[in-house]
């Protein structure tokens, strides 16, 4: 049967230091989650081959490097461009666009970061892949929080407006299997 799991890229230096966006590699625990992933894989795939399918961004290559399957990047799986507010953390959004930290606390699904995106905008880019996805059979996608949050939204069948609520953790490697009458989910998560 068809299977898509789904997991984030392992703690990156950024996440450590609470900062969004950017283009920073892992720490030293997410590269132990990178050579921890094949044997996730493994465990809930057995020997079925898949696509790897990975974001532009080092930290998702990273993350797939130990991974013995074919991977696929694209741009359309990059996380949501917070625009002026990359790199920063949201202590420092906060003190700098406090209208903006309060305009998005107040619609985090439409607020789009000056000279970047919303949640919404996420959504519309994923349209190919989505797409891509349903013509498919077994793909493991590594990528990012709020890019995994709309992806899971769409196979749950929950209202996109609610995709930037979906919990989606570090180190986890979540099992979608759809089904006629709705998804199975599997979480499984890495002790490290
Ligand atoms: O900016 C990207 C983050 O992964 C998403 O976090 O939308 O909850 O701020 P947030």
């Amino acid at each position: 049967p068809r299977t898509i799991w789904l997991s984030r890229h392992g703690e990156s230096m950024y996440n450590l230091e609470g900062k969004i966006g950017g283009d920073a590699g892992l720490s030293p625990r997410g590269l132990k989650y990178a050579e921890k992933l094949p044997e996730l894989v493994r465990q809930s795939a057995g020997y079925r081959d898949l696509t790897v399918w990975i974001s532009t961004l080092k930290r998702t290559a990273e993350t797939s490097q130990h991974l013995p399957y074919k991977k696929l990047q694209w741009k359309a799986l990059d996380e949501l461009d917070a625009g002026v507010c990359d790199g920063m953390t949201y202590e420092e959004i906060e003190n700098k666009f406090p209208e903006d930290f309060k305009a998005r606390d107040d619609n985090k699904y439409e607020y789009r970061y000056r000279g970047g995106e919303s949640y919404r905008d996420v959504v519309i880019r994923l349209e190919p892949i989505i797409m891509e996805l349903e013509r498919q059979e077994n793909i493991l996608i590594v990528t990012h929080q709020a890019v995994l949050r709309c992806i899971y939204a769409y196979f749950m069948n929950v209202p996109q407006e609610e995709s930037p609520w979906m919990s989606i953790p570090l180190h986890t490697l979540i099992k979608l299997e759809p089904k006629a009458y709705g998804t199975t989910v599997t979480r499984i998560k890495a002790n490290i």
